[in-house]
C-alpha cells in the first residue's frame, strides 16, 4: 500500500476533526516540516518545540503568533504575546504581579460562586456541558477582574468566538472577525476612559496606574492602545482556552470511564489530572513564530525570515518524551519531560494558576453534578478555530 502525502494544513477539515494522527505522522516522516508552497516550517518532535520555545532570540512573537499575522507582521493590537524582550520583560514583570498564586488564590471563592451558578441552572439530565456551562463561566471570571461590567461580559465572548473562527481554508481573518476585533477594542477604550475618570478596584485601573521602563530607559504609564491591547488579549487568551479545556475533558473522560471512577474516589487526584488534559489534548495547538536568524535545531536548520509552528500539542503526545504518550493516564509520571500544554519560556502562560484553579474546580464540581454520565454523541460538534481546538458542543446526559 502507498502511503497517502503528508499535509499538515491547520486550515483543513481533517485537520480540525483529527490533528493527532497528522502529528504523528510529521513526527515520523517530517520532523522539520515544509510547506514549499505556504513557505512555513511547523516542528512537532518534543525535543524540537521545547527548544524554538526558549530560543526568543532566534523564534520572535513580535509579528504576531499565528501565521497570517506572522507573514504580514500585522499584529492586531499592541500586547505582552506580541513582544520580545526586552520590552516583554518589563510588561511580563508588571503583569506578573496581578497573577501571583496568592492572587489568584484569592478569586477562588468567586470562581465556586460561578460555577455553581452555571450548574445550579440547569435543570435537566441532558444539557450541552460547553453552552450551558464550560462557555459562559471562565469570560465571566476574567472579565470580572479586568473590570467589565456583569451586563458586557458575555458580549466579550461573542467577539472572541467571531475573531477566532476559521472556515475550512480561511487563513486570513474574515470581515466578521475584523469587525469583531474593532468593536471589543472600542468598547475596552471606552471603559480605560471611564476608569481614567473614576477608577475602582479592577485590573484595568491598575494598569493605568502603573509604570514601567519605557524605550528611552525611564518610567513611563501604559498608553491607552497598550491597555486596551492587554485587556483584548485577557479576554481571549483567558476564556477560551479554560472553556476547551473543560468541554474537552467531558469528552476525554467519557473515552476513559475508568480514569473518571479513580477522580471520583479520589480527589486529590484533580490536580494531576488538569496536567494530564493540558497534555493529552490541550486546548492550545501550536503557536507560531518568526525566524529572526538561520537556526539550528536536533532536527535540522532553518533559514531566517520564516514563519514556524510550534506545535506543543503535537509534542505533549511524542513517544520519544512520554511513556505511552497516546494513553490518557491521570496518574503518569509527570516528571519524564516538560508538558508543553501551557507554553514554555518567557511566554508560558501567564495565566497559568488561574487555568489550573478554574479547571479544577470544575472538574471537583463535574464529579459531583454528574458523577456518572454518557457523551451525547452524534451531537458533538468541533470549533474551527485559529490555535485552538477543542469542542462548541458536547451534549451529555446523567445516568441515575
Ligand atoms: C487551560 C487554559 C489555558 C491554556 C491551555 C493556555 C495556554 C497558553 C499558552 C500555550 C501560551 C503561550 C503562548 C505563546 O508562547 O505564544 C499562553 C500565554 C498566555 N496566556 Fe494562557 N492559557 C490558558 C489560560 C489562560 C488564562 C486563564 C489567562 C488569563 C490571564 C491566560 C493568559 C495568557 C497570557 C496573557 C499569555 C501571554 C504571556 C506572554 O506572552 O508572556 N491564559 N497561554
Amino acid at each position: 500500500m502507498t502511503k497517502s502525502t503528508l499535509v499538515f494544513d491547520p486550515f483543513s477539515e481533517e485537520y480540525f476533526n483529527d490533528p493527532f494522527e497528522i502529528y504523528r505522522r510529521m513526527r515520523e516522516e517530517a520532523p522539520l516540516y515544509y510547506d514549499a508552497e505556504q513557505d512555513f516550517y511547523a516542528l512537532t518532535r518534543h525535543e524540537d518545540v521545547a527548544a524554538a520555545f526558549k530560543d526568543y532570540e532566534s523564534f520572535s512573537s513580535a509579528r504576531g503568533c499565528d501565521l497570517a499575522m506572522v507573514r504580514t507582521g500585522d499584529v492586531p493590537q499592541k500586547s505582552i504575546i506580541f513582544m520580545d524582550p526586552p520590552d516583554h520583560r518589563h510588561m511580563r514583570s508588571l503583569l506578573n504581579k496581578a497573577f501571583t498564586p496568592r492572587a489568584i488564590q484569592s478569586q477562588r471563592e468567586s470562581v465556586i460562586e460561578l460555577i455553581d451558578k452555571y450548574l445550579g441552572a440547569i435543570d435537566s439530565d441532558e444539557f450541552d456541558i460547553v453552552q450551558d456551562f464550560s462557555a459562559p463561566f471562565p469570560v465571566e471570571v476574567i472579565t470580572r477582574m479586568a473590570g467589565v461590567p456583569e451586563e458586557s461580559r458575555q458580549q466579550v465572548r461573542h467577539w472572541i468566538d467571531t475573531s477566532l473562527h476559521r472556515e475550512p481554508g480561511q487563513v486570513e481573518i474574515g470581515e466578521a472577525g475584523m469587525k469583531a476585533n474593532i468593536d471589543s477594542a472600542m468598547y475596552y477604550y471606552n471603559l480605560i476612559q471611564e476608569r481614567r475618570a473614576d477608577p475602582q478596584d479592577d485590573m484595568i485601573s491598575r494598569l493605568i496606574a502603573a509604570e514601567i521602563p519605557r524605550p528611552d530607559g525611564q518610567l513611563g504609564k501604559l498608553d491607552d492602545i497598550e491597555i486596551t491591547g492587554f485587556a483584548v488579549l485577557l479576554g481571549g487568551a483567558g476564556a477560551e482556552t479554560v472553556t476547551k479545556l473543560v468541554g474537552n475533558a467531558v469528552v476525554i473522560f467519557a473515552r476513559n470511564p475508568d480514569q473518571w471512577q479513580k477522580l471520583f474516589d479520589d480527589r486529590s487526584k484533580i490536580a494531576a489530572a488538569v496536567e494530564e488534559l493540558l497534555r493529552y489534548e490541550g486546548p492550545v495547538q501550536y503557536n507560531v513564530r518568526y525566524t529572526l536568524k538561520e537556526t539550528h535545531l536536533p532536527s535540522g536548520t532553518i533559514p531566517a525570515g520564516k514563519p514556524v509552528f510550534l506545535i506543543g500539542a503535537a509534542a505533549n503526545r511524542d513517544p520519544e518524551a512520554f511513556t505511552d504518550a497516546d494513553k490518557f493516564d491521570i496518574d503518569r509520571d509527570r516528571s519524564q519531560a516538560q508538558n508543553l500544554g501551557l507554553g514554555y519560556g518567557i511566554h508560558s502562560c501567564l495565566g497559568a494558576a488561574l487555568a489550573r484553579m478554574e479547571s479544577a474546580v470544575a472538574l471537583e464540581k463535574l464529579l459531583d453534578f454528574m458523577p456518572r454520565y454518557d457523551v451525547i454523541w452524534d451531537g458533538l460538534a468541533r470549533v474551527h478555530m485559529q490555535n485552538v481546538a477543542g469542542w462548541s458542543n458536547v451534549p451529555v446526559k446523567i445516568l441515575r
